[in-house]
């Protein structure tokens, strides 16, 4: 088994994250529940800033809030000096209702609607990264109305496609996201921005993948945009000021997991941005990373109750919990996999092959297939570990189960950040149609 953070076995014999023990917390909470250990989210926080910062002051990490994003989780981030990529009107109000500085905010998204653009440009968020040609137009008109001019960066298609494992450099064109180079659009935006008076370009930004154990791609990606850069001051004279390279480094999910530390990662991009610039004779621009997964992603851990469970002779033991792809969309989805740990037993030894399925009427509700575990009984609490990004941002409501809470854990203290839902919130906006 493998504990991140703070998590370890106390002397009951339990699981412990953030000085509390989980037994207790399912006690107080209930379960489903997100737990997340706040040292573990301000010590990666921390690494980023600190390491980007040591070797190359004139940067800024804006961490990405689509991994998981409350009021708390605002306060924590500006807290650490981060900024904030924001994705949607729903984020970027969350935010401000945390009091979150909207200058430093950064605004991403394919599809901007008029009315989140326009909540942007009222509170003054910091950036926008715009993704095509017809919101650099939409952008200009609305910013243009309001009297403001704004900030941009365009989100370029840097051509190289990264998974786990492995990346493939294309030059693809194929994706919703950006603007391409290998086609002209990318160049062509720039000098469309250029003219535009109510916008001010300052920058590039590209996000080659998510969930990335191997560096390469990441250093391809700062050369090919650096490369862009000096093909911009060439064509046109222009020095883009700021460049902004996306999401950071993959996380463990597994003991066989492997990534790399949070602090290579940052060396080596910030490194090859050097390189580049001094090659290229360009000033090195303001350099942002936009890291999500790796802030708060093994900083997470779900806290289940064991319920029915079911042998099929010869084939497998099902072993159902009070979640699933309600809180965990990750599994159906993508087909992840997750450690999963006893924690009312946590010494207890490991007997038994199990797959633990979730509560969804669904076959594919699964959460984890075949783990060797102690023997499970109802009332068990089943911990799954590594589970703080993606999971309570894409939680849902499926056969209306309420959505777990959140607790933040620290030095023995846990704070609620999220109550749980109740069956009053499920059916808050359901109206019945007149005559009913
Ligand atoms: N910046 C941009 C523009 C992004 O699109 C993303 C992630 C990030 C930053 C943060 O990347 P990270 O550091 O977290 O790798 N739901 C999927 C992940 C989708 C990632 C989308 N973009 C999952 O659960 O694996």
């Amino acid at each position: 088994m493998f504990l991140t953070g703070t998590g370890r076995i106390n002397q009951a014999g339990h699981l412990e994250i953030g000085g509390c023990d989980t037994v207790v917390l399912a006690k107080e909470f209930g379960t489903p529940l997100y737990i997340m250990d706040e040292e573990l989210m301000r010590q990666n926080c921390a690494a980023y800033r600190d390491t980007l910062a040591g070797i190359y002051p004139n940067s800024q990490v804006a961490y990405a809030g689509k991994a998981f994003l409350t009021k708390a989780m605002c306060r924590l981030v500006a807290e650490e000096g981060l900024a904030l990529d924001v994705v949607s009107g729903g984020e970027i109000y969350t935010a401000l209702a945390a009091g979150f500085p909207a200058e430093k905010m950064i605004f991403h998204g394919n599809n901007k609607s008029p009315a989140e653009i326009e909540l942007a440009l009222q509170h003054g968020v910091g950036r926008f990264v715009v993704d095509s040609h017809g919101e650099l137009e939409l952008l200009a008109e609305l910013a243009a109305a309001a009297g403001k001019k704004a900030a941009v960066y365009l989100r370029v298609k840097p051509g190289i496609e990264a998974h786990t494992h492995h990346f493939i450099q294309t030059g693809q064109l194929d994706s919703k996201f950006g603007l391409g180079l290998a086609d002209g659009e990318a160049m062509r935006a720039v000098q469309a921005a250029a003219k535009m008076k109510a916008l001010e370009l300052k920058g590039l930004h590209c996000h080659i993948g998510s969930q990335i154990f191997d560096l390469e791609p990441f250093k391809l990606a700062a050369v090919v945009m650096l490369d862009f850069c000096r093909e911009i001051y060439r064509q046109t004279g222009m020095i883009m000021e700021e460049l902004d390279l996306g999401g950071g480094v993959g996380i463990r999910y597994l003991r066989q997991d492997d990534p790399c530390p949070l602090a290579d990662f940052a060396r080596l991009v910030a490194a090859t941005v050097k390189e580049k610039c001094a090659e290229h004779n360009l000033p090195l621009p303001k350099l942002l990373l936009e890291p999500g997964r790796s802030i708060v992603g093994e900083a997470g851990t779900t806290l289940y109750s064991v319920g029915a469970i079911k042998e099929v002779p010869g084939i497998r033991k099902y072993v159902a919990v009070d979640g699933g792809m309600m809180d965990n969309l990750r599994t159906a989805l993508y087909d992840a996999k997750y450690e999963a740990v006893l924690a009312n037993r946590m010494n207890d030894p490991a007997e038994e092959i199990v797959s633990i399925a979730g509560k969804a009427c669904e076959s594919g509700d699964m959460l984890i297939w075949d783990i060797l575990l102690p023997k499970l009984g109802r009332g068990d609490l089943l911990a799954c570990l590594s589970t703080g990004a993606y999971h309570y941002s894409m939680a849902n409501n499926y056969n209306r189960f309420p959505r777990p809470a959140v607790v933040f854990v620290r030095g023995g203290r846990a704070d609620l950040v999220v109550a749980r839902e109740t069956y009053d919130d499920l059916i808050r906006n359901d109206l019945l149609p007149s005559g009913i």
